[in-house]
């Protein structure tokens, strides 16, 4: 172990540990994290787009990724700002995919910083720490993998950017520390992501649980970057998902599923992922992220999105049957269908309610546009009485299409309608591929990525 030096290196605490919810999981990691950054300081990382730092423990070892809040996205203090600005330049589709808003504009309290908040794949500059913590408690049971995460502040004087640097009674006497905040999550060690290796390596079971917490959090930015792997004894790889800062999007134009190319997603979910996702508690999910201040219609759309999952499980359709209803087809800049389907039950509320006030399809809306919150209620009730019928009929016209499928394929009369195994695979044979953008560079730890490509059955 070294040697502690004569002043503190950095400080770190756990943000409002009242208020938010932490876990004994992250409060272990917190602690030794804080003790590490005793002795050594944190590193910035090469990959990705934004200022994500490393930390260790007093002996060294490498145990937590530090986001800090004012090094998101498009914000003057992002060391990767240039990338992150390319690589949002370089999307297709939605207009309202980068977009910058007044400084009053009711984004959900993203921190100060020179530039005014940036609506980035459905998420302002500022706000993606507390996805990043919303992801890791919406994994309940630890069944995604997602690694503990918190919200911590991190004093250290060799940040170059944030708030202005103070004297600290921590710090020695010549010390000044720059503070900032953001989340602070489990190093997980690992043998490289995705992109290393391809999908083909990935057992079925660890594809699903990706996907069904992509769809539950209606994640825009899963590329294989974004997916890391580890080697078990037996051979065989376990998936750990990362970075969720663009998730639980604002709007829902911007899902993103890397994995909706990759032949596991169409095969059947098998009967603990089926389970697991029927014990999904909206509910309850929905209580925890107002909790953690997530706005209203962020987790709406986890609402209309795990509501979507649930149905389309329970008739046996498959995540790419889901991920396919979710996600815009590259290169057309059209609405996707559950887009389509959220609209129509908008309509249904905006002819009880007038306009619409939970939701924010356009990042001008105006905060005097919130409806009080037992009005909100009465709202999302109408709401969702209209989707659910919406979302039932897609799902059967899905159902009825592949089984116009497997007739054609087999003839009419020779077929068992339940063995949706088969059908998945017959529609494997006569699906069109629009493969309108083979390949666009996207938000990726610097590299490319395959664009998902949505298939016609
Ligand atoms: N929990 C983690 N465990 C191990 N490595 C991680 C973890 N989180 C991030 N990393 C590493 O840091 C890189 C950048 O992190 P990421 O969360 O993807 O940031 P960005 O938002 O900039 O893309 C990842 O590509 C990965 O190599
Ligand atoms: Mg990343």
């Amino acid at each position: 172990m070294k040697n502690p030096t004569e002043e503190t290196v950095a400080t770190m605490h756990v943000l409002n540990k009242n208020k938010r919810i932490v876990t004994p999981h992250f409060l272990e990691l917190a602690a030794q994290s804080e003790e590490g950054l005793l002795y050594y300081a944190p590193q910035l990382c090469e990959e990705g787009v934004n200022g994500t730092y490393f930390l260790q423990n007093k002996n060294g070892n490498k145990i937590a990724v530090f986001k800090p809040e004012d090094e998101e996205g498009n914000s003057d203090s992002n060391p990767k700002k240039e990338i992150s600005a390319d690589l949002a330049g370089c999307n297709a589709g939605s207009d309202s995919i980068s977009k910058k808003i007044s400084a009053d504009s009711d984004a959900e309290g993203s921190p100060s910083s020179l530039s005014p908040p940036v609506l980035q794949h459905g998420v302002y500059s500022g706000e993606q720490a507390t996805r990043e913590v919303a992801a890791y408690l919406l994994d309940r049971d630890h069944f995604y993998g997602v690694p503990p995460t918190g919200l911590v502040e991190v004093a250290y004087s060799g940040f170059t950017s944030g708030q202005p640097l103070v004297h600290s009674p921590e710090a020695g006497r010549s010390q000044r520390l720059r503070k900032k905040g953001g989340s602070l999550q489990a190093f997980v060690e690992n043998d490289g992501s995705a992109e290393d290796v391809g999908f083909n390596a990935f057992p079925t079971r660890e594809v699903h649980k990706i996907g069904v917490l992509d769809v539950q959090i209606v994640n825009t930015d899963r590329h294989e970057g974004n997916i890391l792997y580890k080697k078990n004894k037996d051979g065989s790889r376990r998936l750990i998902p990362i970075d969720h800062g663009y998730s639980l999007p604002h709007t829902l134009d911007s899902a993103w599923f890397g994995w909706l190319t990759w032949p596991q997603a169409k095969n059947p979910f098998d009967d603990e992922v089926r389970e697991y996702i029927q014990r999904i508690d909206i509910e309850k999910d929905a209580k925890m992220l107002e909790k953690l201040g997530i706005s209203a219609d962020s987790v709406r759309n986890m609402k209309v999105s795990t509501t979507l999952l649930k149905k389309a499980a329970a008739k046996n359709l498959t995540l790419y049957d889901v991920g396919a209803l979710i996600c815009r087809v590259v290169g057309q800049n059209e609405p996707s269908e559950m887009e389509v389907l959220v609209k129509h039950a908008e309509e249904a509320c905006e002819s009880r309610f007038g306009v619409p006030r939970t939701t924010r399809l356009d990042a001008g809306d105006q905060p005097s546009q919130a409806a009080a919150p037992m009005e909100q209620t009465e709202e999302q009730e109408v709401f969702f009485a209209a989707l659910e019928p919406l979302l039932d009929n897609k799902i059967e016209e899905i159902l009825q299409k592949k089984a116009r499928a497997i007739e054609s394929q087999r003839g009419p009369g020779k077929h068992n309608l339940s063995l949706l195994r088969d059908l998945n695979a017959v529609e494997d044979a006569c699906c069109n591929i629009k493969a309108l953008t083979p390949r666009v560079p996207r938000r990726t730890s610097s590299r490319t990525m395959m664009a998902p490509i949505k298939i016609a059955v």
